[in-house]
């Protein structure tokens, strides 16, 4: 018997996400954050000039949505807003492809800078970040409530493209 060969992130395709992909994210989305966000709210981000988006695609047709990453560019600057990769599929590198490609499309866009913050407790992905390069920038202290407990801080990051 032999074992199956290690998944392969350069496999996973990224397409280019628009708010016709609004109920696929939000239901990703609704299985890795709480509160989730509706699919209305992700549509009218999606639907906004200075979106840019990508969805992690894997297996044949059809193929499945496993991640996602919503950003936005403004002047000369990139943010992300959201980005996950269903339970099942991290720590496979998509997270990091997501990023990648997020960056990269910043960068064509002329964008110097791409920021993001994130909850100080979330231990994977300040890793991911750090990993891909960024630098913590900040902390805003009680930025995320927590329902029945207590509010945590948010790390600001940046990345200079
Ligand atoms: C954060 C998240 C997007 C990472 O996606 P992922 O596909 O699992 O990440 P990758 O496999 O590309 O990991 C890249 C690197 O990040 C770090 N990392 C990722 N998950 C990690 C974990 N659970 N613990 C420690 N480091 C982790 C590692 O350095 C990893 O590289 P390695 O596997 O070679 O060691 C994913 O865990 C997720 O969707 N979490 C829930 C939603 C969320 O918290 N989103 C971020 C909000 S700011």
């Amino acid at each position: 018997m032999t074992d199956a060969a290690p998944f392969d992130a350069r496999y996973v395709s990224l397409l280019w996400a628009g708010p016709e992909h609004a109920a696929e994210i939000a239901r990703l989305h609704g299985e890795l954050f709480s509160p989730a966000w509706s699919e209305e709210s992700v549509k009218a981000l999606l639907d906004h000039p200075a979106s840019t988006a990508f969805m992690a695609m894997v297996g044949g047709a059809p193929k499945t949505c496993v991640g996602f990453v919503l950003a936005q560019l403004a002047a000369d600057e990139a943010e992300i807003l959201t980005i996950g990769v269903a339970k099942d599929w991290q720590r496979k590198g998509i997270g990091r492809r997501l990023v990648e490609g997020v960056a990269r499309a910043a960068q064509r866009a002329e964008a110097k800078k791409l920021y993001l913050e994130v909850a100080a407790d979330n231990d994977a992905a300040m890793e991911l970040y750090r990993r891909a390069g960024f630098l913590g920038t900040g902390l805003r202290r009680g930025y995320y409530a927590r329902p029945g407990g207590a509010a945590v801080d948010a790390v600001t990051f940046a990345l200079k493209l």
